[in-house]
């Protein structure tokens, strides 16, 4: 150990100068024992000036529960909970007024890492917790619990085979003017690793050349047709990302009822975001009885995308083809997303477009680049466009000459992998 150093501005130090830190109100209510322990290697000893840094740091941010133990080949940090970004905005500032000859930055920076990488952890005021942030969630013997339940229980015993076979060339990167049930049926089984799609809603939309508003068990014996296909053309692993919108004034819940389809053909329901498009055109307007209890009517600003699984939620992928950041994949996995309603629908000429976001969110956290996406009801292409801007491979289907003409026009315009 060094007994003085100099730090920049001519300043001495001496042992005496290491800061105390005293316990916190944290530390008191928690035993250390309760705290995350984190164990960080030091190849030597720490000198003089590291250590001051190190107590300096300790100190400031002890009064959220941050301990830590300084030993001669490892530092043990234990924490209750802590503002991530403040800590490292803190380390930077005292690492940026101090000589590099005097302290040795990995120690510092290893630390912030092995922090940075813990996943597991709650959010309150924008500091991460580690302790007690669950307890309200504890379950005993959880696991013996699932089993009893029976996870998707509707889903067991299925017939899903496990080989999974290459897309035939012709049809990547494809957009096809045709019926999309006569197209699929063309496809072989499990070649597919993510279908997005929104099927026409029946709400009566001016679709170009299909029909919007038929009769509904005629409209759902349509779709779950072309459902079939798809299922039967997902890898296994692979998903189904289903957005729709019922017809709240039919009292006919779509999106129910598709689920149930899916969960019938043993597709294992991983779950539903809500696409909240703050579309407040329609809060305001009365139908159904005016404040009176004899039949209100509800409004909805938001729709649904159901996400299914076919024979296991896990996907296979390589990590070099994960695309999704650590902030997307935080906020992402937060199921309802906000994002507005497409602004280019009279620029495309196509009255039910998704917007490009909510697809490039879909892809990013439930695909890998590389992977083969499938839009059968593909409209002016926004799946195609997102699918080839992501470095993933596409077809997509549509009835309307029209739809393709435009949607191929758009596809061809995007440069790939301008993420
Ligand atoms: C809600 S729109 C999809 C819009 C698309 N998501 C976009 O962003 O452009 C539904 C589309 O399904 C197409 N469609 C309807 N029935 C079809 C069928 N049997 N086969 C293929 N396409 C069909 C319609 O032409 C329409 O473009």
């Amino acid at each position: 150990m060094i007994s003085e150093v100099i730090l920049p501005h001519n300043q001495y130090i001496s042992e005496s100068d290491v800061p105390t830190v005293e316990s916190s109100d944290d530390n008191k209510k928690f035993p250390k024992s309760e705290y995350k322990k984190l164990i960080v290697k030091i190849d030597s000893p720490l000198n003089l000036a590291e250590s001051v840094l190190l107590t300096k740091i300790h100190k400031k941010f002890s009064k959220n529960g941050f301990q830590m133990d300084i030993q001669e080949f490892e530092i043990v940090l234990y924490l209750h909970s802590i503002d991530l970004e403040a800590f490292k905005t803190y380390i930077h500032g005292l690492l940026s007024t101090t000589s590099p000859e005097l302290v040795d930055k990995t120690v510092f920076l290893n630390i912030i890492e092995k922090i940075s990488r813990i996943k597991s952890y709650g959010i309150k005021g924008g500091k991460r917790f580690y302790v007690t942030y669950n307890d309200e969630r504890k379950v005993e013997n959880r696991q013996s619990k699932v089993t009893k339940r029976g996870l998707y229980y509707y889903a067991q015993k299925n017939n899903f085979s496990k080989v999974n076979t290459p897309l035939p060339e012709k049809y990547e990167n494809l957009v096809i003017c045709r019926d999309s049930e006569e197209v699929l049926r063309q496809l072989p089984d499990n070649c597919i690793d993510l279908i997005i799609t929104s099927p026409p809603y029946n709400f009566g939309l001016g679709y170009d050349t299909s029909k919007d508003g038929v009769n509904w068990e005629r409209y759902f014996q349509k779709l779950f047709e072309i459902f079939d296909e798809c299922i039967r053309v997902l890898k296994y692993g692979g998903r189904i990302i289903v957005n729709i919108q019922p017809l709240f004034s039919d009292y006919i819940p779509s999106h129910h009822i598709i689920s149930n389809h899916f969960m019938e053909k043993k597709m294992i329901w991983k779950g539903e975001i809500l696409w909240e498009k703050n579309n407040y055109n329609c809060k305001y307007c009365a139908w159904g009885s005016w404040k009176s209890p004899s039949s209100p009517y509800l409004k909805y600003t938001w729709e649904f995308l159901e996400i299914f699984s076919k024979g296991d939620l896990k996907k296979e992928g390589l990590p070099e083809n994960i695309d999704i950041n650590e902030d997307e994949f935080k906020k992402w996995v937060v199921a309802k997303w906000s994002i507005a309603p497409e602004r280019k629908m009279v620029q495309y000429d196509h009255p039910a477009m998704f917007p490009e976001v909510l697809v490039e969110r879909a892809l990013k956290l439930f695909s890998f680049q590389g992977d083969i996406i499938l839009d059968p009801f593909n409209g002016v292409g926004t799946t195609c466009a997102v699918a080839k801007r992501l470095g993933r491979k596409y077809i997509g289907i549509d009835k309307s000459q029209k739809y393709c003409s435009i949607a191929k026009r758009r596809v061809k315009e995007i440069l790939p992998g301008t993420n």
